[in-house]
């Protein structure tokens, strides 16, 4: 979740409050999950042979994993994307639901997906406009939003849900820990906050606190990443939700499930061990680089490259604007012409 500082929180407070012009957020921040869907593309049969040196077959009776990915247009989008998928790619029985914060679907990420042999559905969840201009915005809440509701279109009752964001780093082990899930798995996230953790103060083999530096009042005080839930607990709560409230996003979605602290079921060696940890990585603005649009043709490698990155929101390459593309041999630079004529 973001960390806000209560002196950075509270303003953002009053202004969604007291500001008439903002009464179209007030009354949303609770409203009942009914999200229109826009499905890109989807398959449901898993491509891969094998899983971890087994055939895909011996996993059959295993429980799938619902793995929700919230993702937004950023140079960063594709590459976080490939190194998850080159991660899940060793997890069987996993439909991965990547959610686009963006109003379109992406063809190039369509494909990508298609490529890897997960199963999946891709859909486009844009975040409401009337969020965007709000600080902190909800992010990822808009995309998760979208994958209840696919859940629930689908009527499952049967596998485990799992919130993993696009840029985190996850072990392996967190897989098989989270498939058995009763009802609501808890762990420790690494370089969450000040703590540098956050997760479950466990004693006797129950949850009987949390340990996160940002409380604000939170009675679930845990990151995104932090739980799992199982969908035939899930499905008893009608009133399943995830408001447009940053910071606030996990706890009220467990209060929306009904949780109990008793039923927590804490994972990772009664929260022992570190299996996911909130990676995050530097963001920049996609590039622009000065190259001439009558070299990017097939006389070199380079009009592919360029086209390939602007497909991929990377970079572009452009006649009039952004720096001059250097290119040398032997430690010189020369012109463009010497090297593409
Ligand atoms: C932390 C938590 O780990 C997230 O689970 C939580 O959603 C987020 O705070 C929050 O409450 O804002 P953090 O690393 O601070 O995550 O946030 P990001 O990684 O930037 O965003 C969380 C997820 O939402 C990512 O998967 C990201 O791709 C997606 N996102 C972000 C969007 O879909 N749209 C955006 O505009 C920004
Ligand atoms: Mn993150």
């Amino acid at each position: 979740m973001t960390r806000l500082t209560t002196a950075y929180y509270h303003p953002f407070q009053a202004t969604i409050t007291s500001k008439r012009t903002h009464g179209s957020i007030r009354n949303t921040i609770g409203i009942a999950l009914n999200e229109p869907l826009h499905i890109c593309s989807e398959r449901y049969e898993d491509h891969r042979l094998y899983i971890d040196d087994k055939p895909r077959s011996a996993y059959a009776q295993l429980p799938v994993i619902y793995f929700v990915t919230p993702t937004y247009p950023r140079r960063e989008q594709i590459p976080e994307l490939i190194r998850l998928a080159y991660t899940l790619l060793h997890v069987p029985r996993l439909h991965w639901l990547v959610a686009n914060d963006r109003e379109g679907c992406d063809n190039f990420l369509d494909m990508q997906l298609n490529g890897f042999g997960i199963p999946y559905t891709h859909m486009a969840s844009p975040m409401p406009r009337e969020y965007r201009k709000v600080k902190p915005a909800p992010r990822g809440v808009a995309n998760r939003r979208a994958a209840l509701q696919w859940l629930h279109q689908h009527n499952l009752t049967n596998g485990i849900l799992y919130f993993g964001d696009d840029d985190n780093t996850y072990d392996l082990r967190l897989f098989s820990e989270i498939r058995q899930t009763q009802r609501v798995s808890m762990f420790p996230v690494g370089l969450i906050a000040e703590y540098a953790i956050s997760g479950p103060v466990v004693r006797d083999g129950k949850v009987v606190a949390f340990l996160d530096s940002w409380v604000a009042g939170r009675r679930w005080p845990v990151d995104m990443a932090g739980f799992a839930v199982s969908l035939s607990y899930m499905s008893q709560y009608p009133n399943v939700n995830m408001p447009y409230k940053p910071g606030y996003e996990e706890d009220l979605f467990l209060r929306s499930i009904g949780l109990r602290i008793e039923q927590i079921e804490p994972r990772g060696k009664n929260c022992t061990e570190i299996l996911v940890w909130h990676t995050q990585t530097k963001n920049k603005k996609s590039a622009v680089v000065r190259l001439e649009n009558r070299f990017m043709d097939e006389r070199s490698n380079l009009g592919a490259l360029f086209r390939l990155l602007e497909r991929m929101g990377v970079a572009r390459a452009s006649d009039t604007e952004g720096l001059l593309a250097t290119i040398s041999k032997n430690g010189k630079s020369k012109t463009h012409s010497y090297f593409l004529n």
